[in-house]
């Protein structure tokens, strides 16, 4: 387990293509993954690091559907727009694939059936979701209800958005059909399912205590507490059944008589993807790929945002141990969200910074995006991306501390010295030995809190370095002491240039492009991370260059662009995404509506919930208790007296143990979210809607 491994694997969730990236996905999966890369490749290992495009599932037939386009018009241009975005950020990836190709069809199958020939599959014939209207079975995302968990009402038949929760259609409160907006019935269809349940002993212990067969496998207190507590808790739920088959005409044909019109479920055939992606990587570079997926002196690392947890933790390790002879992940160090300006980052609502727009609109400014982003990445919790926090960031420390150092050495090199670095005489102050002492203590963290995977703590440790530079510039003055102690002021522009070259080389996983240019001015080589500490970097004699300008700062006006541009597009998204018109119903079913004015009398918050308020309104004829999920848009100080719109003869429910007689009506939209509603007029508790 902890020793040594022969080689590394290493995989960023393959994204779908189904919409370009945005600023959450590669602070999720891809900017970790990729500081963790270059530091182990900087370590002289032998490292692979694997991702491409996942392009299956219902993700894709559905954007294709919106876009009027076909599947394969979709994943083609997206791939390639992700690609592109990915190698202009920096994200260094040996191999960028995709899972529609023939060699992954390829590998995919042959997994499948292996697992069909180690009996691994049980054919059921179950009853699952089908649209009438739309004659076709319902992939899970194409079902859209409550979700049990927190009662969001767009929730997806496999996963809740808001809460995070993984779902199953059945568990769906009120569910209807998005092809359709009908609601859909039950029928018979054959899968093959994986009983999750024959594998939970192992599986558990794997994740509890980090051992496989027996053995220790990995150290379990090294994976994050939010990874293994939300694998606890699936599996302390019972691990159900799960179809590894679909009924669609999009994905991985299921390589099997009879199964004609099924595909592979895109949660099997996506992380099939690293591993075909492996050997399309190892094919061209004459490796074996099996060394990296079959051999116990490999170490595995997913790289993943939170949503992906279990299906990388527990249904890919099954999966994985039920073929036989892959090896586990070691660790799958997955982030939380990233949320944008005080709102979820949404693909749908078109709340997001886009990469490549970014790109467009900061040309050759990478750096200053991979610093932001990794400064704020959701390691242990959600974080969150402003602009203002971006210009603050990027202009208060890339450019005051790091940029305003550098550029101070140079320029006091090329004054005193002409570019020349001087010889070394005298002793070391105590000034200077502290500097040399902190500037190690600071790489020495770098490193090592890169392997805990902390790693916006790694990236204030290397800035350290800048921080110590700038505070010896500052307290010893090499400037003036060049007239009165020139081999004080010479040590001390000596150890200064070497905290650059320092600073640049721990800095270069976070900030490859920045660290380049510094590289490249002064003229040297990197040497091994292990190296580091050991002989300076620069040595007396040597000549340094020209620095070319690091960093500029970010404007307000910039900020404000972005800013503007940001709320522009979310009210196109609201423009372009009002409700359908609803089927047409009969007057007298509009008849049997009950709405009337009530007034809010009381309302209180509900214990344990963050949603909801329980409110007592007055009718007219009568004052009756109503649950009302308006909690997060309504304090109960602002709705106590209003006169709002009711339907008073919905059938009561219970809900958090509160029955509720009625609900509220309320108007929703993604700006403002929910309203309440009132009359034009003054109008009165009791007056009826019609
Ligand atoms: O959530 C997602 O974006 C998925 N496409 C991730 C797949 S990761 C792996 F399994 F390929
Ligand atoms: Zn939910």
């Amino acid at each position: 387990m902890s020793t040594e491994p022969k080689r590394y694997l290493i995989t960023s969730a393959l994204p779908y293509a189904n919409g370009p990236l945005h600023i959450g996905h590669i602070g999720g999966a891809y900017l970790n993954a990729d500081i963790y890369t270059r530091y182990l490749r900087s370590k002289g290992k032998e490292v692979v690091f694997i991702c491409g495009s996942d392009e299956h599932g219902a993700a894709i037939t559905l954007r294709a559907k919106k876009e009027q386009k076909s599947p394969r018009e979709i994943v083609d241009f997206y791939h390639q727009l992700m690609h592109q975005s990915f190698v202009d950020l920096g994200i260094s990836f040996d191999e960028y694939h995709r899972t529609s190709s023939e060699e992954h069809k390829a590998m995919s199958q042959s997994i499948f059936l292996e697992l069909e020939k180690n009996g691994q599959f049980e054919v059921e014939t179950s009853q699952q979701y089908f649209d009438e209207e739309a004659n076709q079975f319902l992939a899970d995302r194409y079902i859209v209800g409550t979700c049990p968990k927190c009662a969001n009402d767009k929730a997806y038949g496999d996963q809740c958005e808001k809460c995070g929760s993984s779902l199953s259609p059945m568990e769906l409160i009120n569910p209807h059909s998005t092809l359709s907006g009908s609601k859909p019935v039950l029928k018979e269809t054959s899968h093959w399912f994986l009983p999750m349940a024959h594998h939970e002993s192992w599986i558990r212990e794997y994740i509890q205590e980090g051992k496989l067969d027996g053995l220790q496998h990995h150290d379990s207190k090294e994976w994050k507490s939010h990874v293994v507590g939300q694998c606890m808790s699936w599996i302390d739920g019972g691990l159900q059944s799960r179809a590894m088959t679909r009924d669609l005409d999009w994905g991985v044909p299921v390589p099997l008589a009879g199964a004609d019109g099924k595909v592979l479920y895109v949660w099997l055939d996506a992380p099939i993807g690293y591993i075909t992606n492996t050997k399309v990587w190892a094919d061209k570079h004459g490796k074996n790929w099996e060394d990296y997926w079959k051999s116990d002196d490999t170490r595995l690392i997913h790289f993943i945002g939170k949503d992906n947890i279990v299906f990388h933790c527990i249904i890919f390790p099954i999966i994985l141990k039920a073929h036989g002879s892959f090896i586990l992940p070691h660790n799958v160090p997955a982030n939380e969200f990233m949320n944008l300006e005080g709102d979820k980052i949404s693909t749908s609502r078109n709340w997001a910074v886009w990469l490549h727009e970014y790109l467009l609109d900061f040309p050759e400014r990478q750096d200053e995006l991979r610093y932001v982003l990794c400064s704020i990445m959701p390691e242990q919790k959600d974080s969150e991306f402003t602009w203002n926090d971006f210009k603050d960031r990027v202009n208060n420390e890339l450019a005051d501390i790091l940029g305003n150092f550098v550029n101070r050495v140079f320029v006091l090199i090329h004054k005193y010295y002409n570019g020349v670095l001087p010889e070394l005489n005298g002793e070391a102050s105590d000034a200077e030995k502290n500097a040399g002492r902190d500037a190690f203590t600071a790489y020495q963290a770098v490193g090592q809190k890169i392997e805990d995977y902390r790693f916006r703590e790694a990236l204030a440790e290397a800035m350290n370095i800048a921080r110590v530079g700038n505070k010896l510039l500052t307290e010893t003055e090499p400037w003036k002491l060049i007239k009165t102690d020139p081999e004080a002021a010479a040590r001390i522009l000596h150890a200064c240039v070497n905290f650059v070259a320092d600073a640049a080389f721990c800095l270069h996983p976070f900030l490859p492009f920045t660290a380049e240019k510094i590289r490249k001015a002064l003229h040297i080589e990197w040497p091994s991370w292990d190296h580091l500490g050991q002989a300076s970097l620069v040595g007396s004699g040597h000549i340094i260059g020209d620095l070319p300008i690091l960093f500029a700062k970010i404007t307000d006006e910039e900020v404000a662009a972005q800013v503007q541009k940001l709320e522009q597009s979310k009210l196109a998204s609201i423009a372009q995404n009002k409700p359908e018109i609803k089927d047409p119903i009969d007057f007298d079913t509009f008849q049997k509506m009950d709405i009337r004015l009530v007034k809010i009398l009381e309302a209180e918050a509900v214990p344990k919930t963050k949603k909801l308020l329980k409110l007592k309104v007055d009718t007219g004829v009568d004052q009756r208790t109503v649950v009302s999920g308006i909690a997060e848009h309504y304090a109960p100080a602002d709705v106590i007296g209003k006169t709002v719109l009711f339907l008073a003869n919905l059938a009561p429910r219970e809900i958090k143990g509160i029955k509720s007689e009625g609900m509220i009506l309320m108007a929703e939209n993604a700006v403002q979210g929910l309203s309440l509603i009132s009359a034009v007029k003054e109008m009165e508790a009791g007056d009826n809607v019609k």
